[in-house]
């Protein structure tokens, strides 16, 4: 059964999620090879600042001969008072698909309850489903399959840890989290968690990392996740200790000389802006699915 909605990519069976990486790598050879928005829009909620996931998004459904149609929430009348509820309806009259960026995970599990269209999460604080999608794809084109690799992320517990061990584990990817205390996920199914970054990367096809101060937490506690997490930042060192071959990759944006060393990020073993160029791919695929 077609999926109605994508908040944490837990709605994809496995087989649905290997088709749609399968189908990704097929759409970025082939970028107008489907027109399965043609003369449909699909309206794309910001309440966070946002570079790739807009660009990609746009671009992507234009591929897709759809229109996309931005909205910044303080444009709309939901900046003032309009319920969620009300605003899912309206929209489900007139667009295609919804995307959403915002805080809250419980804000975009509203608009897919009260929407007949479907509802992607295109970030949230707990949540990061198409990043994790367009990290398959860059795994796939590097490996050429995905069942057994394993894949390191080191910093953070945040949104895209979790939807990559959520992911992940879907597609038979094996992750490992290295956190430190009071920054760990919780248990996820399928994920290693553990505190120490060399164990984490051991035998690691890919090691990962994103920001430390993520648009979700406050000011007040970036220096404090600064000092928790400064061990933890992908160097050449702790990449040589991965499986001869890693990768290197980060969704962006990137602080260097945080998580992430200058020469790591454009190094020779980062895919890091090809990660960044496969969401539009990933996302048009998922968007297939959904709208089809
Ligand atoms: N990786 C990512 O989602 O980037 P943006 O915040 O620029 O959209
Ligand atoms: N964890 C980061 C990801 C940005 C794409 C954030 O939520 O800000």
């Amino acid at each position: 059964m077609r999926p109605s909605d994508c908040l944490t990519g837990e709605e994809l069976s496995s087989d649905q999620l290997h088709e749609l990486i399968e189908r990704a790598d097929w759409m970025k050879a082939n970028p107008h090879g489907s027109n399965v928005l043609h003369q449909r829009t699909v309206a794309l909620i910001f309440q966070r600042h946002s570079t790739r996931t807009r660009v990609t998004f746009e671009t992507g459904i234009v591929e897709l001969g759809g229109h996309p149609m931005v909205l910044r929430t303080e444009d709309t009348q939901l900046a003032r008072g309009e319920s969620i509820r009300d605003t899912a309806y309206v929209l489900s009259r007139n667009v295609a698909a919804i995307g959403i960026r915002t805080g809250p995970d419980e804000l975009v599990q509203e608009f897919a309850e009260h929407a007949s269209v479907p509802v992607i999460n295109m970030l949230t604080a707990g949540h990061h489903p198409c990043q994790a999608f367009a990290d398959l794809l860059t795994l796939r084109q590097e490996f050429g399959h995905l069942q057994g690799l394993k894949l390191a992320y080191v910093g953070d517990g945040n949104n895209v840890a979790r939807s990559l061990a959520i992911v992940g584990a879907l597609a038979g990817v094996t992750v490992s989290v290295a956190a430190p205390d009071g920054y760990q996920l919780e248990p996820v199914a399928g994920a290693q968690l553990t505190d120490d970054p060399h164990e984490a990367v051991r035998d690691a096809n890919a090691v990962y990392t994103d920001v430390w101060v993520s648009m979700n937490d406050s000011v007040e506690s970036a220096e404090a996740r600064r000092q928790a997490l400064a061990p933890y930042q992908l160097s050449d060192e702790l990449l040589a200790a991965a499986a001869p071959g890693a990768i290197a990759l980060h969704c962006l944006p990137a602080h260097p000389g945080e998580e992430i060393t200058e020469s790591v990020l454009y190094g020779e073993r980062q895919r890091i802006w090809d990660q960044a160029e496969n969401r539009r791919h990933a996302q048009k695929a998922l968007l297939e699915l959904l709208c089809a």
